[in-house]
């Protein structure tokens, strides 16, 4: 809880009642944090993202996704910013983001101008929360407002992303859990998967259930035939062990769109990971993808919420952990 909220309500009751309900969804962060301190903030990220997306809207997916394994794993610190140093590893090494992770570059341009302008005011998990909200928006005209008053860390290990993060062969029970501890109902994993609408996915990530998939099928029966025919083409067999050079797959047939066609997918079978098709499998969140595919706007309402929430996971606030004047090392 904000020491704003703590003093105030010393003096008045209904201010206590609205910092509670404030902390139940957004811990201490506030709308318009940069207001006063650096009123530009916002814009200049908005800006820097919408540039760099007009050239390479897959980006976008780079952000958004960089967003989120930087809440799950120690909170939304930037810590996934953050590169190795002699005899730590960070985030960034571990397979899960290198070296398919992409946007860096855009924060550092949003944070260098932001720099010249605030010096040491705005921390790097509010602009990588920004960055990741002005994503959706430009992708899928997604737009909400994004708390803010983060501040980032000064900790950043390989080994703590793979206890956090949910690996793509997942099904959806071992999903839900992984969500759950973090706070986040399976609704809002489901809602969250629908960011699968945009980007793109190493073979690696997927070739297992092509080839590999178990004693008696070579091939995963759960997914339609003719797309596993088309991915084959994608990915020869040989794919998944040259993980850098390796080719791409859409996640959607439109991954520059961000939509509810990814549902519509699932429900032909034609999801990309294990971790998406088990949601259409699996009869507890079938219903969830059925009603996403159903309905864009209220998926797209949802999924705005969820961001929000997700944004609040486990934050540095007050004077916890620091401002760091340059996105990928501690000052
Ligand atoms: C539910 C559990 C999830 C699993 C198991 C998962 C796994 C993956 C995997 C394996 C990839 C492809 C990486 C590669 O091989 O290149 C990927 C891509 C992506 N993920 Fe997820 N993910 C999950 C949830 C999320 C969430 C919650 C978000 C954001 C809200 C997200 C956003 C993305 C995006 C946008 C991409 C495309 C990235 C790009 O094109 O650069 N994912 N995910
Ligand atoms: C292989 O997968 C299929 C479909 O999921 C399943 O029915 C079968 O029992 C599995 N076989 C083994 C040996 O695990």
């Amino acid at each position: 809880m904000t020491s704003i909220c703590s003093f105030k309500l010393n003096s008045l009751t209904i201010l206590l009642v609205f910092c509670s309900l404030a902390t139940v969804s957004f811990a201490s962060l506030r709308v318009g944090f940069y207001k006063s301190s650096c009123p530009s903030a916002e814009a200049i990220v908005r800006k820097a993202v919408n540039k760099a997306l007009s050239q390479n809207p897959g980006l976008g997916a780079g952000l958004i996704r960089m967003h989120f394994h930087d809440c799950f794993v120690r909170g939304c610190d930037a810590s996934v910013l953050l590169k190795s140093t002699p005899g730590n590893p960070s985030e960034r090494e571990h397979v899960a983001n290198n070296p398919s992770l992409r946007g860096f570059e855009v924060i550092d341009e949003a944070k260098a101008e932001i720099e010249a302008l605030c010096p040491q005011t705005v921390s790097c998990a509010d602009i990588l929360a920004f960055a990741a909200r002005d994503s959706s928006y430009k992708l899928g005209g997604i737009n909400y407002a994004m708390p803010a008053g983060r501040r980032d860390g000064r900790v950043s290990r390989d080994d703590e992303v793979g206890q956090n993060l949910p690996p793509f062969f997942f099904n959806a029970q071992q999903l839900a859990d992984n969500f759950a501890r973090k706070g986040m109902s399976v609704d809002e994993m489901v809602t969250l998967s629908g960011a699968h609408s945009i980007g793109v996915s190493h073979c690696s990530s997927f070739s297992s259930r092509l080839y590999t998939f178990n004693t008696t099928h070579a091939q995963d029966p759960s997914m339609d035939p003719r797309y596993a025919a088309f991915l084959k083409t994608k990915c020869p067999p040989n794919s998944a062990s040259e993980a850098g050079a390796a080719p791409t797959v859409a996640l959607d047939p439109t991954p520059n769109r961000m939509d509810n066609k990814y549902y519509m997918e699932l429900k032909k079978n034609r999801g990309l990971l294990t971790s998406d098709q088990t949601l259409m499998s699996s009869a507890s969140t079938q219903k969830m993808v059925v009603n996403n595919a159903r309905n864009a706007r209220k998926w797209a309402a949802k999924f705005a919420k969820a961001m929000v929430h997700m944004g609040s996971l486990d934050i540095l606030t007050g004077t916890n952990g620091e401002i760091r004047r340059q996105c990928s090392i501690v000052n």
